[in-house]
């Protein structure tokens, strides 16, 4: 795969960072973008953490909510490291509460950043594609875009409508060498699930059939087999991930 340059959004998060290390492994050339330098505090040590273990990842910034912040980095990043050939949209947030209570301004961070960040970051990237005549696209949505969650009105409709654009533009890329596939995780111990409080979080891995949480290289090792050259007839597919928490 070495050339291949794989452009992973939210790419120093929990999942995000093994997402990288596998393809990283798997002989592609990843950069990834992480939110604003000031909402990054932690990018110095995640750099050095990657430098110790043989990965020198390029970082860019990129504020997935805002598309000429996104349309900007792409620019960057063909530039400088080479056409897309890969992408993951990767980078979300909740902003968990009962409907109840929800905010507008809770409901607009997780529509912008979960579901308006697809459009975002695919855009600039696709034109790139379709001239070349190859991609692969693979959006990381949630067993809660399936199921719908209690708390979640905002997450569950952002994930769920991630997957109609898989389907859309999975339809639009097929011809032209591109698959665009979506893989919806169950609950998987990274920081964003350690947020939710101590007792809920019992109840739920309690209706989780595995008997735990995920992990983030379970999500990564199935980003990795769809984005292989030889997944090309694999397209607009949704992957679920989630221990027989949900199957239908
Ligand atoms: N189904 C039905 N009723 C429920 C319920 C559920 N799942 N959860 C809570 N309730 C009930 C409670 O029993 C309670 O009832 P009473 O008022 O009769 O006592 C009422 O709803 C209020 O519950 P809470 O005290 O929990 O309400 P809250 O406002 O304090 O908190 C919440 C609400 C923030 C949504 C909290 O329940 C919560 O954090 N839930 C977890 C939501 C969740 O799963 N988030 C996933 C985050 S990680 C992620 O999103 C990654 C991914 O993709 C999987
Ligand atoms: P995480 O560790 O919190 O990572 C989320 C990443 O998104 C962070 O790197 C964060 O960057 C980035 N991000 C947030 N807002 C951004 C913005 N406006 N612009 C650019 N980047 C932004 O959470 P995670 O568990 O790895 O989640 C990764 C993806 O998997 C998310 O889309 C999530 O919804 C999805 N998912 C998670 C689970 C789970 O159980 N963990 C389950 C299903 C789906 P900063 O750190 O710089 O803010």
């Amino acid at each position: 795969m070495s050339g291949k340059v794989a452009l992973v959004t939210g790419g120093a998060g929990g999942i995000g960072t093994e997402i990288s290390r596998k393809l990283m492994q798997e002989g592609y050339r990843v950069v990834v973008t992480c939110a604003p330098v000031f909402e990054c505090p932690n990018l110095d040590a995640w750099k050095q953490e990657r430098q110790a273990e043989g990965m020198d990842i390029p970082v860019y910034e990129a504020d997935v909510s805002d598309f000429a912040s996104c349309a900007a980095a792409v620019g960057r990043i063909e530039k400088e490291v080479g056409p897309v050939d890969i992408l993951v949209n990767c980078a979300g947030i909740t902003r968990d509460a009962t409907l109840k209570r929800m905010t507008e301004q809770q409901w607009n961070e997780v529509i912008d950043t979960n579901l308006n960040s697809v459009f975002n970051m695919t855009k600039p990237v696709f034109m790139g594609m379709l001239e070349r005549g190859y991609g692969r696209i693979v959006n990381i949505s949630s067993i809660n875009g399936r199921k719908g969650q209690f708390g979640q009105a905002n997450y569950s409709a952002a994930k769920a409508g991630m997957h109609g654009f898989t389907m859309a533009v999975a339809q639009e890329g097929v011809s032209k060498g591109i698959t665009v596939n979506t893989i919806s995780p169950g609950y998987i111990g990274t920081d964003m699930v350690k947020k939710i409080p101590e007792e809920v979080l019992k109840k739920i891995v309690a209706q989780i059939p595995a008997g735990r949480l995920g992990r983030p290289d379970e999500i990564a090792r199935v980003v990795a087999f769809l984005v292989h050259e030889d997944s090309g007839f694999i397209t607009g597919a949704n992957i679920d991930i989630n221990g027989g928490q949900f199957i239908h």
